[in-house]
């Protein structure tokens, strides 16, 4: 079967994004699972950065390296590459679903807490402001265990 390829999606590519792909990367490792895993942004205002150095100290001292990781732009040739778009908040889903040019594209599209959540339509919040690095790490760190088990 075709290695499933992720793609995890918030505005900047420096915060939560990253996070999610070093989490879900991580995870995939540990477990054996072989699976492709990038990350973007829906604002291409911060292309060519490293993660935010909150989120890069959030996750090495959860023992992952996120640092090789540099933000880009959502494309929409995206959809083509990937089979899994993983967004961060419902701002986000709107900016990736104003881009999806069929039916197939749309539904590769979810927000990454209804996984593993019964209750669906919570978003992530945005730690660029609040210093909220804890908190994201530990919702993104359960929603990408839960994706995993449903992708298995
Ligand atoms: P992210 O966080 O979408 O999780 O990468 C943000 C990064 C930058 C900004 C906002 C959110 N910004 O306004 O520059």
């Amino acid at each position: 079967m075709a290695v499933p390829r992720i793609l995890m999606v918030c505005l900047g590519n420096i915060c939560r994004s990253p996070m999610a792909e070093g989490i879900l990367k991580h995870r995939a490792e540990q477990l054996g699972i072989d699976i492709v895993v990038d990350s973007a942004g829906t604002s291409d205002h911060h292309q060519g950065q490293q993660p935010d150095p909150r989120a890069m100290a959030e996750m090495r001292s959860n023992g992952i390296d996120i640092s090789y990781q540099r933000s880009r732009p959502f494309l929409t040739a995206d959809f083509d590459r990937f089979d899994h778009i993983l967004v961060m908040d419902t701002s986000n889903r709107s900016n990736v679903l104003s881009m999806a040019r069929s039916e197939t594209d749309r539904q590769k599209v979810s927000l990454i807490l209804d996984h593993g959540n019964a209750v669906k339509g919570h978003s992530v919040p945005d730690p660029y402001f609040d210093d909220g690095f804890g908190r994201v790490y530990e919702l993104l760190d359960y929603a990408c265990g839960a994706f995993l088990e449903k992708l298995h």
